[in-house]
């Protein structure tokens, strides 16, 4: 909790974890900065004391100036930018902005991948240091602070300090079902550098892999069939499933909807077994994937998109790197109504633990993966 920050790269300023002497200053800030909805004594001692609190304070030689204050939710990716306030003569010289880096790093460094926040509607000091620091707005909850104005909900991926442009070219699906073909196209094109990428590659992929039906919409892609289109283009695939079978099949609810699902799976499983895709029944964990990967795989890995992003849809994203800690992936969906750029969706550090309670979809926990290598 006391473990020193790096500098805060803003003159003599310094950013440190806050410790119990610093209670009378942050409560100076508090009330500086505040009317309203004020944190106590007793709620700072709280925070200072909990293994799920950070609170970091920037100081000078004048003292304390601001504090930020984080909460890491157990279990989740999820860390909250509780509160972050200056005291009056030492705002607009990029200190708030400082400590919110600092923030994100403490963050990132307990292994949280998305910070959120709620912002007054009406703070717009406050709403121009988010937008300039890449927060998107999630939404609008009315009546949230105690004179009932509006709080704006938004928030950030987090990045690592030191990722690299990532090992495979990132690509982001162009329709709503193909987030397999991008995936694979990503692969592809990482090796084979002049395999042409755009939206008539993704859907001769979709085409070529796709199980026809999911739940209301067009089919996604199975295990089996991305594993096929790739192994056609001259790459070495192994499938692991777990458990085995035909994949999204109570997602359907028409029964003669359901056969052709399985049927078509049925298909493309014959066609792996004449296609010399190998086949297990043991998904990696994420450090043996991560091995895989540093070893020059690539694999395509079945997420459910509830921890990502809210939503309980079977997806597929491209896991390309790793380090000691974090698998590095590429989700090919931008959410384009939340105006993601690639910078949000590429290159996603997300922890062995995370990756592993997110790489199983469907009251059955499925879990697949595609490896991919191509052989000298
Ligand atoms: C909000 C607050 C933390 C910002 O900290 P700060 O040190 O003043 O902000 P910085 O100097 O680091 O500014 C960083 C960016 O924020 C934005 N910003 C800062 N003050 C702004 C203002 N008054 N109006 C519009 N944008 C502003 C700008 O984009 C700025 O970048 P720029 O200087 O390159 O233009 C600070 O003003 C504060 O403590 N306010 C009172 C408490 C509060 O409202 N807390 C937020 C609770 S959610």
């Amino acid at each position: 909790m006391n473990k020193a920050l790096p500098r805060a790269g803003t003159g003599d300023i310094q950013i440190r974890a806050a410790v119990s002497d610093d209670l009378a200053a942050l409560l100076h800030i508090e009330n500086d900065a505040f009317s309203s909805d004020r944190i106590s004594r007793r709620s700072f001692r709280r925070f200072l004391d909990s293994p799920g609190a950070r609170i970091l304070v920037a100081c000078g030689d004048a003292g304390v100036y601001g504090y930020a204050l984080l909460l890491l939710r157990c279990g989740t990716a999820l860390a909250r930018l509780y509160s972050l306030a200056l005291d009056t003569g030492h705002r607009g010289q990029g200190v708030g902005a400082a400590l919110l880096k600092a923030a994100e790093a403490a963050a990132f460094e307990a292994d949280r991948i998305v910070l959120r926040l709620e912002v007054r509607a009406d703070n717009r000091a406050a709403l121009g240091l988010y937008e300039a620091s890449g927060y998107r707005v999630l939404g609008r909850v009315a009546n949230y602070y105690e004179d009932g104005c509006a709080a704006l909900r938004m928030e950030r991926l987090l990045h690592g300090p030191d990722l690299g442009s990532g090992r495979a070219p990132y690509y982001s699906q162009t329709t709503d079902f193909t987030c397999g073909p991008a995936c694979a196209l990503m692969a592809i094109r990482h090796f084979d550098g002049t395999f042409p990428t755009g939206p008539l590659q993704e859907l001769t992929l979709w085409r070529e892999a796709t199980t026809i039906y999911l739940a209301a919409g067009h089919g996604g892609c199975g295990p089996f069939g991305l594993a096929n289109a790739l192994a056609r283009r001259g790459l070495s695939a192994e499938v692991r499933l777990s458990p085995d079978g035909p994949l999204f099949v109570s997602s359907v609810r028409d029964p003669e909807k359901r056969k052709v699902l399985i049927l078509v799976q049925e298909g493309y499983r014959a066609e792996a077994q004449m296609l010399g895709v190998a086949r297990s029944g043991h998904p990696l964990d994420a450090p043996a994937l991560a091995e895989r990967v540093s070893g020059g795989a690539m694999a395509i890995v079945l997420i459910s998109g509830y921890r990502m992003f809210g939503e309980k849809t079977p997806h597929w994203v491209l896991v390309h790197d790793a380090d000691d800690r974090h698998l590095i992936l590429h989700d090919p969906w931008l959410g384009h109504e939340r105006h993601e750029s690639p910078a949000d969706a590429a290159n996603l550090p997300v922890p062995f633990a995370e990756f592993d309670r997110m790489a199983r979809w469907g009251r059955d926990g499925v879990r697949a993966q595609i490896l991919i290598r191509k052989e000298p």
